[in-house]
């Protein structure tokens, strides 16, 4: 994969700091991501253990082999350590503020681990027994008027996207799968979004986070562009109720919607984003997302994209990614490994102008024709 087509210059009210003060910033960043990289690789080893153990009593689930390369662990942190860098840079740089991700209370982090762990058992049973569409077992309230393919177990966790309890611990656990590095492989996104707002008045600025979750680009998009407003688009009632307990912003508004019906007229919109949607979706449906977000972007309008990495984009990567469909239940996540995302989008009118990898993931900049 290119690095980087079309680098983005930094902001020029970028300052550069005197060298004491440099290293003193660098190394408050340094701690603060290398805790939370403890902290997450910790319970992802606490995790392994338990399902060493709850294995002994489960069926064998079958067996998943990767089909190419495999990074070692050694990799992973190299490749971790390279993207906490260019997330310090582009600070140093000026596009956005120091980050301060994931702060919890003692309390909120001693809450969330025990739920994530009692969620482990669950989880493993479902791997073992194949069990993903629990979900739709009881269809009471909003969840029975849910498209089918949305109403699964996604990762296997427990609830899907359908509950409360299932979003406050989603994130938590997306971070002991990534290490801790989820938050700074989102903020690449808003590399491109600092050079728009550049030349935009905060204010004016028509922006949505499509499939916004529980907040975790709207979160600091809004955090790092203090007069910015945003709306956040997903189609999981209980995700948008955390969304809205963890921003408490004025500047956030909250909308339940499908992403392939987006209620915005034709042309209304700046800047569209999506964090970790595309590979949860259908190629159909994936098509029918990129149809509406070329429609409802003004010309010069930009889509903001963050996914996982595609086969071939890091290669060494390849055979990790191959098995994440059977680990984690992501019923289309093989078809996403393959999808032209730049074809898709260039024949709806969205050229891709910037692209960059990110440890497990890519972020792109695809502008909408004039
Ligand atoms: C993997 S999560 C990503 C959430 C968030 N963007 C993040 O960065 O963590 C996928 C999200 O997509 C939402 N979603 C899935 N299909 C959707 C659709 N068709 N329309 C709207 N939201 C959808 C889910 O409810 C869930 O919140």
């Amino acid at each position: 994969m290119s690095e980087v087509e079309n680098k983005i210059s930094p902001s020029r009210k970028s300052r550069r700091l005197p060298p004491l003060l440099s290293l003193a910033r660098r190394t408050r960043y340094a701690f603060h991501q290398g805790s939370r990289v403890a902290l997450y690789t910790l319970h992802s080893e606490a995790m392994r253990r338990m399902n060493r153990q709850l294995q002994k009593e489960l069926p064998s689930a079958p067996n998943v082999k990767p089909n190419g390369p495999v990074p070692s662990q050694r990799r992973m942190l190299g490749d971790i350590a390279k993207l906490f860098s260019e997330d310090m840079k582009s600070v140093e740089d000026g596009h956005y503020p120091m980050p301060s991700d994931g702060t919890m209370s003692p309390r909120e982090l001693f809450n969330t681990s025990r739920a994530f762990f009692q969620d482990v058992p669950e989880v493993a049973r479902r791997r073992a027994t194949g069990a993903h569409q629990e979900v739709n077992e009881d269809l009471s309230g909003f969840a029975s008027k849910l498209p089918r393919y949305y109403r699964q177990n996604f990762h296997f966790q427990t609830d899907g996207w359908l509950s409360e309890e299932s979003a406050r611990i989603y994130d938590f656990q997306v971070d002991v799968l990534f290490s801790g590095a989820t938050a700074a492989m989102r903020r690449r996104a808003l590399v491109p979004l600092a050079q728009l707002l550049r030349r935009r008045d905060q204010r004016s600025l028509a922006y949505v986070d499509l499939a916004c979750g529980t907040g975790g680009l709207l979160g600091p998009a809004l955090k790092a562009f203090p007069r910015l407003k945003g709306i956040g688009l997903d189609l999981s009632e209980p995700y948008l109720t955390v969304a809205r307990k963890r921003l408490k912003s004025h500047r956030a508004t909250y909308v339940t919607a499908l992403a392939e019906e987006l209620p915005f007229a034709d042309s209304s919109l700046d800047v569209v984003s999506s964090v970790f949607l595309f590979h949860e979706l259908p190629s159909k449906v994936r098509r029918l997302v990129i149809s509406e977000v070329a429609r409802v972007l003004k010309p010069g309008g930009s889509f903001l994209f963050v996914d996982s990495l595609q086969t071939g984009d890091v290669p060494d990567y390849d055979g990790l990614l191959s098995v994440f469909p059977q680990l984690f239940h992501e019923p289309y996540f093989t078809s996403y490994l393959e999808e032209d995302l730049a074809g898709l989008c260039a024949g709806r009118g969205l050229e891709q102008r910037w692209m960059t990898s990110a440890f497990l993931s890519r972020a792109v900049q695809f502008v909408k024709l004039r």
